[in-house]
């Protein structure tokens, strides 16, 4: 990793942090060398990832829905690491059902944690980034927002507001030097996707021009390059990491073979 990518001396809150993309980000941030604040609502795994990562990261048990639970979490990071520099709006819940059967309170459920979720954490933060002198947003979607896909009514709606309030939040943040960008992960192999049946594996995913799903590591190496200031010029940026899904189709499917 060059010095681009030194996230030293940097604060990052991150959502979602107790297992999967988020736990995997966390890793990431801290062995860059940044102080991270890890939420999320499962107490338990969230103490054990953050006990792993020892001095530079702290948890905090945090419903991304709620306003006062975002201020909490703000004040521990500006309280214990004096500052917030980087956020990443990683927290999500999945949907399996066809548009026609999902249910309004279901519906209304994803797109509260996936997307309005976001919106708080991104309001939440602005005062203490501008405080800072800048910061970096890091918002996940999904390759469900860049392309329709089957058995996504609401995330995928939730996904594609995700990518709009990023652009709304790099027009309007550029000049107090906050990013703002989305990632949008593909198939990747966490415990969101292994209850639904996803394996690793070279060929195992023939959907994905790579013919395999991602593994946590590739999707949090995006994450932190746009933390860094490697990335100090990318704002309003889609960065898709799915091994080439949303690229089109694969020959299997154009030749039927
Ligand atoms: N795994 C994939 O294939 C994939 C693909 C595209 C996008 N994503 C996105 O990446 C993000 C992480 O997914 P993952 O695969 O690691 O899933 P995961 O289920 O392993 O992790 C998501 C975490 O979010 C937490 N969470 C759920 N509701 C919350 C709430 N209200 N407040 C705070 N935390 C909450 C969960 O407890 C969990 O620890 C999600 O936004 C997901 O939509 C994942």
């Amino acid at each position: 990793m060059s010095d681009a990518h030194d996230l030293t001396g940097k604060t990052v809150i991150i959502t979602g942090a107790a297992r999967g993309l988020g736990a995997e980000a966390a890793r990431q941030a801290v062995a860059a060398g940044a102080n991270v604040v890890l939420t999320d609502v499962l107490d338990k795994e969230g103490e054990a990832t953050a006990a792993e990562l020892g001095e530079r990261a702290r948890f905090a048990r945090h419903d991304v829905t709620s306003e006062a639970d975002w201020r909490r979490v703000v004040e521990l990071a500006v309280g214990e690491f004096g500052g917030v520099h980087g956020l990443v709006n990683n927290a999500g819940i999945s949907t399996g059902q066809f548009l026609e059967s999902e249910s309004v309170e279901h519906f209304r459920k994803v797109v509260d944690i996936n997307l309005t979720g976001v919106f708080i954490g991104m309001k939440s933060v602005i005062p203490a980034m501008k405080e800072a002198g800048g910061g970096s947003i890091v918002n996940i979607s999904s390759a469900a927002g860049l392309m329709g896909l089957a058995l996504t009514a609401g995330y995928g709606a939730s996904k594609w507001g995700v990518r709009g309030l990023t652009k709304t939040g790099a027009v309007e943040l550029g000049t107090a030097r906050i990013r703002v960008n989305s990632v949008h992960p593909g198939m990747t192999y966490t415990p969101m996707t292994a209850q639904v049946g996803i394996e690793k594996g070279e060929g195992k995913y023939p959907n994905t021009p790579m013919g395999r799903v991602g593994e946590p590591h590739e999707i949090a190496g995006a994450m932190i390059f746009l933390l860094s200031d490697a990335a100090s010029y990318v704002t309003g940026a889609e960065l898709a990491v799915d091994g080439g899904w949303t690229a089109g189709p694969t020959v299997k499917y154009v030749m039927g073979q």
